[in-house]
């Protein structure tokens, strides 16, 4: 019996082929290529993929719209500097094809050897590298839902509610943090009142002084303090909270102390002393997919002690329970995550890792902080910028101030302008309440020229705006 969905050998091969010609060609043409599709609108590309399900399969043609959904997408050129969002390296996209040919449940040693023995390599690699040895951890599928598990760690391990359910806890972070920290206390049943939002000063880094205000004022009302969320760079500016001072006002309370490093945490790379006190966070959320340049859905969440994890997490029916008592073969990730069913996500960074080698990766990250400090010199001498922020990391957020009129708005069309005219991508951020432009360098394709082109391209947007 021939079952419906069979391929033969040789399409599968021709198929691959015609696959690796065509994506080969486009990273071949991905340095010179447009930021932004050109005349782009949601009308035009709904009706380009609205099309009814088919119930007589296309055979090879079903691949006949992929050159429209490349041309109608954001590419990862190296003048891509929108939002926090890495550049997706090559090596890695091997890795994630092969990964999925392979077919793995990466969720314990049973379902996936290789798998699971390649992601605690993984994550043994990832937290030497930056410098918590020892820590343990699992891939997640990004920084927020990192940020989430760390969360849930921390209210398990200091108000328990998985048994009784949620009876309150305070989680503190400073006003810079990423909403997904908010959204976690929310999901965990806190609630965002229960968060709160710690001041920061002029770099933009917590205040431990009124964080600590803040928690003895809590304690005072008989409220619980479960964590604090520190930002190991915020999403805004790349700020770096003063870590190690956080982690002992959480010693001297006993609370929680959970790294967001989704953006910055990878950056110990190349600068280790900017994540002083990092080795001694309960959790830390890192997220390969921005500065390790690994495909979208890849983040991280490391933790000093796999029994808070297990705490928080390990709830198995009979179906899924090991039926091993070896250390090895028994281990689940899912005892130790909110994940079951759960991809090979490990082996592109893998390969990626083994590839190009640690110090490459350490190389890349460090020209991108470097490139940073250059938009940000070229921004302080073009008397018609203002930047906003001080750079501790990648993000370089300015503006254009040479008009009489309402800035804000004035910006907010420059940077509609910008994206448009397709020569470099930036986005956008709030600082001190003003509207900023905002360029984030994760990117390992940039070079000098494509920074420089950030300040003439939005010289330029500004002359087309004010006419
Ligand atoms: C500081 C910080 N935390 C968390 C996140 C969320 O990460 P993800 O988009 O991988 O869910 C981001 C995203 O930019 C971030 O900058």
């Amino acid at each position: 019996m021939q079952r419906p969905l069979t391929l033969s050998s040789d399409d599968f091969r021709a198929l691959a082929h015609s696959l690796s010609d065509f994506t080969a060609d486009y990273l071949e043409r991905l340095p010179a290529i447009r930021s932004y599709p050109e005349d782009i609108s949601g009308v035009a590309v709904e009706k380009l993929f609205c099309g009814e399900i088919p119930l007589s399969g296309m055979g090879g043609a079903a691949f006949d719209l992929l050159p429209e959904i490349f041309e109608n997408s954001r590419p990862a050129c190296p003048r891509f500097f929108g939002y926090v969002f890495g550049s997706g390296e090559p090596i890695a996209a091997l890795g994630q094809f092969a990964s999925v040919v392979l077919h793995q449940n990466a969720t314990a040693w049973r379902s996936g050897p290789s798998a699971n023995a390649i992601e605690r390599t993984v994550i043994r690699w990832l937290s030497s590298a930056i410098g918590c040895d020892g820590f343990s951890g699992s891939l997640t599928v990004g920084g927020s839902s990192a940020n989430l598990m760390g969360v849930c760690m921390a209210r398990e391990a200091k108000a328990p509610a998985n048994q009784t359910g949620v009876r309150g806890g305070i989680i503190y972070c400073s006003t810079e943090a990423h909403m997904s920290n908010t959204k976690a206390a929310a999901l965990l049943g806190l609630g965002h009142d229960s968060v709160r939002l710690i001041p920061v000063d002029d770099a933009f880094r917590m205040r431990t002084d009124v964080l600590r205000e803040t928690i003895e004022r809590d304690l005072a009302a008989n409220l619980k303090p479960i964590a604090v969320v520190a930002s190991a760079g915020t999403t805004a500016t790349g700020s770096i909270d003063p870590i190690r001072e956080i982690a002992m006002i959480c010693r001297e309370h006993n609370l929680w102390l959970h790294v967001d490093g989704a953006f910055g945490a990878l950056a110990s790379l190349a600068i280790p002393k900017a994540f002083e006190g990092i080795d001694v966070a309960d959790s830390v959320s890192l997220d390969p997919h921005k500065w390790l340049y690994q495909p979208t859905g890849c983040g991280c969440l490391l933790y000093r002690d796999p029994a808070d994890a297990r705490r928080a997490f390990s709830h198995s029916g009979d179906y899924a329970r090991s039926l091993t008592n070896d250390p090895i073969e028994g281990f689940a990730f899912f005892e130790e995550s909110i994940e079951l069913s759960r991809p090979f996500r490990a082996l592109s960074l893998w390969l990626s890792l083994r590839y190009f080698g640690l110090q490459a990766f350490q190389q890349s990250i460090s020209d991108d902080l470097h490139l940073a400090q250059v938009l940000a010199s070229f921004i302080d001498a073009e008397p018609k910028l203002e930047r906003l922020a001080p750079v501790a990391l990648s993000a370089v957020c300015f503006r254009y101030t040479a008009s009489s009129g309402d800035l804000d708005d004035l910006n907010r069309r420059i940077l509609d302008r910008v994206i448009r005219r397709g020569r470099v991508y930036l986005s956008n951020a709030t600082i001190h309440g003003h509207f900023a432009l905002r360029a984030c360098i994760v990117n390992h394709r940039t070079v000098e020229s494509d920074v420089h082109d950030v300040v003439t391209e939005v010289l330029a947007a500004s002359a087309e705006v004010a006419v």
